[in-house]
């Protein structure tokens, strides 16, 4: 089948936009991953767009391996979007945990209850109104626009800015880079398959043009790729120069009574807003005087910390935080819903006591 762009009348850059389309459809076809919110290239099966929408939020910043049981468990649990936004926030917080970047749980709570307040309980179907909803950014809007709605959004994550990247040649270095990316991706997305185009690419990004030795002896768009056969394919895109991090310190309280420990919730603006956690000052840049009785090291995106565990005898100890604790069953610590740098600390203290 042969796909029509949306920029007639034919010229030779159509010619290269509809051989672009058809193989990598063609490829999509034969080697579309299974994945668990996508419709098989050929179903007749409508895609749910709330799943999308879901998957394509927790799949930012993260990898398919890292989302599947995360969104088994939300689609289980919540399987609509009405569902959802009628969840507590703190379960909801709570079966995030481990997937990071806490300020997108808040937002997929805020966005399911507007499509259920301002739409119906129906996901609008256009890139410029679902943009409109809360935490659906521009990478969002076109996904579940194309994915969902078949609109012919022009679609790029970091996979799609690999591919791009190198089978135009395009050597600025990211972010410049991405304005070049995205104005040469246009004239490829087809009028028809939008949403397979735009998975075909991310598959195409996470199979055969990965960062590191990419199999272009398998790529369905070899023919013409600008970077084939360059030894150094593996440097496009090119990224920023690396930022120093920034590294910084913090302490954590262990109150034990009973079998149990003292937990908190995070106030909802800041890192980790709205999570359980262990109870704690601020986090600072000096490290800390007492030398605690567990220690971790975690990265964050735009700094590192070690956070050090000290054991106090009561809540009252605990700045703040008393009236907002709970006593948490060490039993039961799963159900507790703690982000990764305190279910690491926590772990750790664990290994050590039972040593
Ligand atoms: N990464 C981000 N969105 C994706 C999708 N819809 N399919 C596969 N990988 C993805």
């Amino acid at each position: 089948m042969s796909v029509q762009t949306s920029h007639a009348p034919a010229s030779p850059a159509d010619d290269v936009a509809r051989g672009f389309a058809d193989r990598l459809l063609g490829w999509y076809d034969r080697a579309a991953r299974v994945l668990p919110w996508r419709i098989a290239p050929g179903s007749d099966e409508r895609p749910d767009p709330y799943r999308i929408w879901l998957a394509e939020v927790m799949l930012q910043q993260t990898t398919v391996a890292a989302v599947a049981g995360y969104f088994a468990r939300f689609t289980m649990r919540w399987p609509t979007v009405a569902d959802l936004a009628a969840a507590d926030d703190a379960d909801v917080m709570a079966a995030w945990a481990g997937l990071g970047y806490y300020a997108r749980a808040r937002n997929l709570l805020a966005c399911a209850r507007a499509v259920v307040a301002d739409h119906g309980g129906r996901f609008p179907d256009s890139e410029a109104a679902l943009g409109a909803l809360p935490g659906i950014g521009d990478y969002t809007a076109a996904s579940v626009a194309a994915i969902a709605f078949g609109r012919p959004a022009v679609v790029v994550d970091a996979n799609i800015e690999r591919v791009v990247a190198r089978h135009r040649l395009i050597e600025t270095p990211l972010p410049l880079a991405k304005r070049e990316i995205r104005a040469a991706l246009a004239p490829l997305v087809p009028d028809n398959r939008p949403g397979d185009f735009a998975q075909a690419l991310m598959d195409l990004g996470a199979t055969v043009c990965t960062p590191r030795a990419p199999a272009c002896a398998v790529c369905p768009v070899m023919a013409d790729c600008r970077a084939r056969g360059r030894a150094d394919i593996e440097r496009l895109p090119v990224k920023p120069p690396k930022k120093a991090k920034p590294h910084r310190h913090g302490l954590a309280h262990w109150i034990e009574q009973d079998a149990a420990i003292w937990l908190v919730r995070r106030p909802d603006k800041g890192m980790l807003g709205g999570m359980r956690a262990l109870p704690g000052g601020e986090w600072g840049d000096t490290p800390p005087t007492e030398s605690g009785i567990a220690r971790v090291d975690h990265g964050f995106t735009h700094f590192d910390l070690t956070l050090t565990l000290v054991r106090r005898a009561a809540p009252a100890e605990t700045a703040g935080a008393a009236a907002e604790g709970v006593w948490w069953p060490l039993s039961d610590l799963d159900a507790a819903g703690l982000p990764t740098l305190y279910r690491k600390l926590v772990d750790k203290m664990m290994v050590e006591r039972d040593a």
